[in-house]
């Protein structure tokens, strides 16, 4: 087999406990039902934190529990500083941040700054004011184009579908007529002024109200958005989420040069406080335009789409693995790995499609179904392959279990405001939020939703397989492939090691073959996405395989993966 030419990335960053840690997301909804109602909830979390102490992972990131009327899963926040109380209290935030730390694991919340909810005061506030008032220009409020400004500001697309304008009712004395007002999402999510420094001022104050309270970092939402072009200008493209825009021209409401200023100014703030993180969800490319984020001064990590985005392609995947630890060592950054998350299709599920359509957002009945094991052996391969590079993985909650998408919601069960917003065109994202399995002979699997109450999604029959309780201690589940490759990364701080392609790799062909140096072992990585069993040869040593028979006659067979440990 030829090799590929050996290239060396060093890490150059002090290592600090963010540089390569594993960080859990939790779905609040659908993780644990604490209280019963078929809503997961922050004592459902607290209840399962020994689950994830034990899983071995480093920091749990937590999306939105805020106060929030749900138009977007609580991605449109009414209360920056309280909890809804379908989640619980602020007491239970704070018994839950203590209980983490006890564990020693860290948490981070989700920090919405883009659009608050309609029902957050300062909409209100603003709905209630007159066109020019301060209080509308804390949003984007602007005349309508046209005879009685009829037609939209601008040509802009909400991400959701539909247009990213809604016209507000005038009063009698609006010389406009009724304005309207930018959502780049749901028209729920009005987006808000950041060229106000009573935004910036505003943000500030909740930044430490939760660093106060004890978080150890915050995920940014939609970091790349805040900032809109001067003049709002027409746009043709279309933008897609997690992939981010069409073409490589840059959207005039994404990637602007301004919000890199928000993110200094952030950092000035945490920076006040001890070992705090800000976390961009930020659909950018090319990665060296991501890297801007982590800049020194900026954030300190940034979801890697790009590695989400290349699939089950050794090709796609070489490159972005090349290119992260590239650009990641040009900030004096780490890289992070991700495979799945709240937005996508589970990737046990993608990897089991033969055809992958490009920005696919969710699967329907009718749509053509995964193959349900060739996915999963796939996505044990890809823990294999995630967890054992340098940097920072995520871990979407049941990655661990290799957790399939529900592919076969009904229209009535749908939730996501991107089913409505087009029509049904696009089936959205309920099918990644199902609530996870924990016991596969209990009612709703022993989500915790009591006899009388049924999950918000349905959870397919299929679930009762990946619990919880029927995987732990079964030496070949997934679940425990997760538990030995975190214990061995951990003791071994493979994380922490330096990366370099082993003479094996030959992406052209399906093979990925890697080594991480560490401090006292080496780490072999090999994976193949090919369709022939590729010679490897002997190993002496720790050895853990993502599949029963990866290795036959010293090769590794299609769609396996093997760690092979040497001590120095
Ligand atoms: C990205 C979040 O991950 C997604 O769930 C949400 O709908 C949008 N941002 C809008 O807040």
């Amino acid at each position: 087999m030829p090799g590929q030419p050996r290239e060396v990335t060093l890490m150059t960053a002090a290592p600090r406990w963010w540089s390569d840690a594993v960080i859990y997301q939790v779905y609040p909804r659908s993780f644990a039902d604490g209280d019963g109602d078929g809503m997961g909830d922050l004592p459902g979390v607290i209840g399962r934190l020994d689950y994830l102490a034990d899983l071995g992972v480093d920091a749990v990131w937590l999306s939105p529990f805020y106060v929030s009327p749900q138009k977007d899963a609580g991605y449109d926040v009414a209360d920056y500083r309280d909890v809804d109380p379908m989640f619980g209290s602020l007491e239970d935030a704070d018994r839950l941040i203590a209980e983490a730390h006890a564990r020693h694991l860290k948490v981070i919340v989700d920090l919405v700054p883009n659009h608050t909810s309609d029902q957050h005061v300062w909409f209100q506030e603003a709905l209630a004011s007159p066109p020019g008032s301060p209080a509308r220009e804390r949003y984007i409020f602007r005349p309508g184009k046209g005879p009685g400004g009829e037609q939209p500001p601008n040509n802009w697309q909400s991400i959701f579908g539909g247009p990213a304008w809604t016209r507000i009712a005038g009063a009698d004395d609006d010389e406009t007529g009724g304005e309207w007002y930018l959502h780049l999402f749901d028209s729920s999510q009005p987006d808000l002024n950041w060229n106000n420094p009573e935004v910036h001022a505003e943000f500030e104050a909740i930044l430490r109200f939760w660093l106060d309270r004890g978080v150890d970092g915050f995920r940014v939402d939609v970091a790349h958005g805040m900032v809109k072009a001067e003049g709002l200008p027409d746009w043709e493209g279309s933008v897609h989420m997690v992939g981010g825009e069409d073409e490589d021209r840059r959207a005039p409401f994404f990637d602007q040069e301004g919000v890199h200023e928000i993110y200094r100014e952030w950092r000035r703030v945490l920076d006040e406080y001890e070992d705090r993180i800000l976390v961009a969800e930020a659909w950018v490319h090319p990665l060296s335009r991501l890297f801007r984020y982590v800049r020194g001064d900026e954030m300190h990590q940034a979801f890697n789409f790009v590695f989400l985005s290349a699939g089950w392609d050794a090709a796609a995947l070489h490159e972005a693995i090349t290119d992260s630890l590239r650009e990641a060592a040009t900030v004096g950054a780490t890289s992070t790995w991700v495979l799945s998350n709240h937005d996508t299709v589970r990737h046990a599920s993608r990897f089991g499609l033969e055809f992958v359509p490009p920005h696919q957002r969710g699967i329907g009945p009718e749509d053509p179904q995964p193959d349900e094991a060739l996915g999963l052996v796939r996505a044990r391969a890809a823990a294999l392959l995630e967890l054992g590079l340098p940097g920072s993985a995520y871990v979407y909650q049941g990655d661990e279990l290799g957790l399939p998408e529900h592919t076969t919601l009904a229209p009535e069960d749908r939730q996501d405001p991107a089913y409505f917003r087009t029509g049904g065109g696009e089936m959205g994202r309920d099918g990644c939020r199902v609530p996870l399995p924990w016991a596969a002979e209990e009612h709703a699997f022993g989500f915790g939703a009591g006899e009388d109450a049924t999950p918000w999604l349905p959870q397919p029959e299929r679930f009762r397989h990946y619990a919880v309780d029927r995987q732990s201690g079964d030496e070949t589940s997934t679940l425990e492939l997760y538990r030995t490759l975190l214990r061995l990364r951990a003791q071994h701080g493979f994380g922490r090691g330096e990366f370099a392609w082993h003479e094996l790799n030959d992406p052209q062909e399906g093979f990925l073959a890697f080594t991480v140096t560490a401090e006292s072992s080496d780490l072999q990585v090999l994976v193949n996405l090919g369709t022939q069993p590729v010679r490897v040869g002997p190993h002496e040593g720790t050895q853990v395989t993502s599949r029963r028979s990866a290795l036959t006659d010293g090769h590794l067979v299609p769609d396996a993966a093997v760690w092979r440990i040497t001590e120095r």
